[in-house]
């Protein structure tokens, strides 16, 4: 598309004539990380936690030198600027870079750092309103699930299987029922007042969106509680009895109004969930300098 730019190895070039090496360990073994920042008015959302969590992904893989000689900070902003992006996401992938295939790691490794602009829509306010239908599967993933790998096969099928069945987003669950997170997403849930969503271990992604959420949810006097809840607790919890929302970059918050077969609460937002999203709507308005979006309204009580 025109207006995409991508940085590749310390140049900027137009995204369609990037080339990596068919070696690539990113390529053939996944060996790689991986960010998504939400653009804004050409400007970067949140971009230091982004850049720390990519810092604390590569340092696990223990591929921290992969970033010397790349001043993300700067890199990033300058490569929207080159595009012409106002509106969409920033992609950022690093790799343990090209070496004949081995699993054991290259040494030195010649690590991969690319990054690309793309202008993507948001929902609008009826699409958030009309609700986001979660279909729940298995979670079959690795047991290292905080690392923002580029290992995504599993989240690959369930996010396609739930497509299939005609839900939004796939909801990992893990033994006894156990609500882990989204395959792109996490998940909140308010359950006799309070507001819970599966702890930041090795299970989910800590995801930036999340510390957000829970941020202006304490500011706003909300109980929270980083601690798991199971579908049971939710499809059980009866007619206005629960609410549940997803939070990631790119999607904001997305009210959850059915969990396969079963309505959540009333069928239709909830109030904490909706009091949430306009708060972070606003405050990522103030960041990047637009107009407040209008709040939106509360479903009336029946
Ligand atoms: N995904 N959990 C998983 C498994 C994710 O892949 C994501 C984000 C999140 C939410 O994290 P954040 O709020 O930092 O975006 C949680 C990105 C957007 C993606 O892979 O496209």
């Amino acid at each position: 598309m025109e207006g995409e730019t991508l940085y590749l190895n310390g140049e900027f070039m137009p995204l369609r004539e990037g080339r990596v090496d068919v070696e690539d360990r990113g390529f053939q073994l996944g060996d790689g990380v991986y960010e998504v920042i939400r653009i804004m008015n050409g400007q970067l959302v949140w971009l230091a936690e982004h850049l720390g969590r990519l810092g604390r992904s590569l340092a696990t893989i223990r591929l921290s030198e992969a970033l010397q000689g790349h001043r993300l900070e700067d890199l990033l902003p300058e490569l929207v600027d080159r595009s012409t992006v106002r509106e969409g996401m920033l992609y950022v992938q690093v790799t343990r870079g090209a070496a004949p295939r081995e699993f054991v790691f290259p040494r030195p490794p010649h690590p991969t750092v690319l990054a690309f602009a793309r202008g993507c829509p948001f929902p609008d306010d009826a699409e958030l309103m009309a609700g986001t239908v979660l279909h729940p599967v298995e979670d079959v993933r690795w047991a290292r699930c905080d690392i923002k790998s580029t290992n995504l096969l599993a989240a690959v099928l369930a996010k396609e299987e739930a497509q299939e069945v005609g839900a939004h987003e796939a909801l990992f669950i893990g033994p006894g029922g156990v609500v882990r997170e989204g395959g792109s997403s996490n998940v909140f849930a308010v359950l006799d007042g309070v507001l819970r969503t599966h702890p930041a271990d090795n299970r989910v992604l800590a995801g930036i969106t999340r510390r957000h959420v829970l941020q202006i949810a304490r500011d706003l006097g909300q109980a929270c509680e980083e601690r798991a809840f199971t579908v049971g607790e939710l499809t059980g919890a009866g007619e206005s009895g629960c609410e549940v929302f997803t939070s990631s970059t790119m999607k904001g918050i997305r009210p959850v109004v059915r969990i396969g077969a079963h309505a959540v609460g009333d069928g239709r937002p909830g109030r904490v969930t909706l009091a949430i999203l306009d708060l972070i709507r606003r405050e990522q308005a103030r960041l990047v300098g637009h107009q407040p979006p209008p709040a939106l309204a509360s479903p009336a009580p029946q």
